[in-house]
């Protein structure tokens, strides 16, 4: 499939021209995952090259995108009400451009419905064709056009989309798109399409330029991260990133098992201090029949031996998964299995699903028997036993001393901060000082199953540094 990476913009300046002087304003709303923050950040930066402002309510704006996931049954109906809400905006003020980007818009059965049943909708635009952004707005300011942009996917890339970051110390770059996987249970493939690798000199040189404005944390994003494959492997593409020059952190979402390759691990090992000890690595089911009926590729014996490889390349490794519980056919005995590999590996966190049944997949097919109540009690089994994992997994940081960036202020107001540890721990932490998007030293006083709480230190500690950090 060709990847010649284009942007053919249609629309920018015509639009441009329509809102220059108007004070005209834009509110998106992000639903899902951190690939869609990230596509969230590009059509920012499309409707602020558009000429639109950013509005801190939905009444204010003239141009309302919300991103929505499919994932799972509840994104779709949570992304449907909170369409639904904007009803109102359009009848008070009609000249208003409502979009729906993201999964959701990329489902025929779902675009279909929204062109019958949300008329108030002006477009939808399937997440492969973003860079269209700007022409179905002007369609719809010019002509009054409703657009309903879906099945155009031809596997290239839109590179050079104006990006408008949210942080200026954390920042996602995308290097690959789509999934060739096709798990039975999973919508993913259908919605972004084939994989498709972005081409190392773009990525590596959009890394260079985030450091040097001063980006402390880049997360490498792709639904299938570690199956990365342009010029160089993603081992490679990793290494090299982590070569450049200064003092930032590299992290990667979301890897698939079959993916991880010695290479990769090698270089968390070379690269510690730069590339992040942590692996989000997603089991899905502690099930050997399960996991074929997954279309996973691997057995648990297998993802056991990645882990056991992780844990002796970079011993303090922070490991999450993803686990689906109640997938059709699990038996008591296939979850027992899941709870095993919980117990043996010890995962610092879990994100737990129910199986939730998606048109167009293999799996939606399947019989399923499991009652209700047999699905929540095997969630609250899962989730009890995690508790008790995390908070083992937590407690032996009290009284260390750990490298934190400073994410933000808490809740809690003055003085009070979050954080997190190399690992992607959450800390939550008092400082005297205000030092949002630097990396500090934080005592850890305190730990519960998903949060660290400490006091950061303060002014010349690096004799403390020196005797308390395991860094
Ligand atoms: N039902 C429940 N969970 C799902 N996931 C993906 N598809 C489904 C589904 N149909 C979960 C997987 C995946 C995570 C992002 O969402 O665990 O890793
Ligand atoms: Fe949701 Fe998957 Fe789309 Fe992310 S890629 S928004 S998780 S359906």
């Amino acid at each position: 499939m060709e990847t010649r990476t284009f942007y053919p913009d249609l629309g920018t300046d015509l639009v441009r021209r329509m809102t220059e002087g108007k004070g005209e304003k834009y509110f998106v709303l992000t639903l899902g995952c951190q690939q869609n923050e990230a596509d969230s950040e590009r059509i920012r930066g499309m409707a602020e090259a558009m000429g639109y402002s950013a509005a801190k309510e939905p009444e204010e704006a003239s141009l309302i995108v919300v991103n929505t996931c499919a994932i799972r049954r509840h994104a779709e109906l949570k992304a449907l009400s909170i369409v639904g809400r904007f009803k109102a905006i359009k009848t008070a003020r009609p000249e208003t451009v409502i979009g729906i980007c993201g999964c959701m818009a990329a489902e025929p059965h779902m675009v279909e419905h929204i062109k019958k049943n949300f008329h108030f909708v002006t477009f939808t635009l399937e997440p492969n064709r973003l860079f269209r952004l700007p022409e179905l707005v002007a369609a719809a300011l010019l002509e009054s056009r409703r657009s309903f942009v879906l099945g155009e996917d031809d596997g290239r890339i839109a590179e050079g989309l104006p990006i408008c970051r949210t942080s200026d110390h954390r920042a996602y770059v995308s290097i690959m798109y789509g999934c060739n996987n096709f798990c039975s249970y999973c919508i993913v493939p259908y919605v972004r399409g084939r994989e498709r690798s972005r081409e190392s000199a773009a990525v590596i040189e959009e890394c260079r330029a985030l450091i040097a404005s001063g980006v402390k944390e880049i997360t490498l994003l792709g639904q299938n991260v570690n199956s990365y494959r342009a010029d160089m492997s993603f081992a490679s593409l990793i290494s090299r990133i982590a070569e450049l020059e200064g003092d930032f952190l590299i992290r990667f979402m979301t890897s698939h098992p079959k993916d991880v390759s010695d290479e990769l691990i090698e270089a968390m090992k070379k690269y510690k201090g730069k590339i992040a000890p942590s692996f989000h690595l997603p089991l899905q089911a502690g099930s050997d029949r399960i996991l074929k009926n997954m279309n996973r590729t691997y057995t648990t014996a297998h993802y056991l031996s990645i882990v056991e490889k992780l844990r002796a390349a970079v011993p303090d490794i922070v490991l999450t998964t993803d686990i689906i519980v109640a997938f059709p056919g699990e038996t008591e005995e296939d979850f027992l299995g899941t709870i095993k590999i919980i117990e043996k590996v010890e995962y610092d966190m879990i994100f737990s699903f129910i199986f939730s049944p998606r048109e167009g997949t293999k799996a939606a097919k399947m019989e399923n028997t499991i009652t209700d109540e047999e699905k929540s009690d095997r969630m609250a089994r899962l989730l009890a036993m995690q508790k008790e994992i995390a908070l083992k997994k937590n407690l032996p940081y009290v009284d260390r001393v750990e490298r934190v960036l400073v994410d933000d202020e808490a809740r809690e107001g003055a003085g009070n901060f979050i954080g997190r540890t190399a690992g992607g721990k959450l800390v939550r932490f008092t400082d005297k000082k205000r030092r949002i998007g630097e990396f500090i030293y934080v005592k850890i006083t305190k730990a519960t199953p998903f949060d660290l709480f400490g006091e950061a230190l303060n002014g010349n500690s690096n004799e403390t540094i020196k005797n308390e950090t395991r860094i």
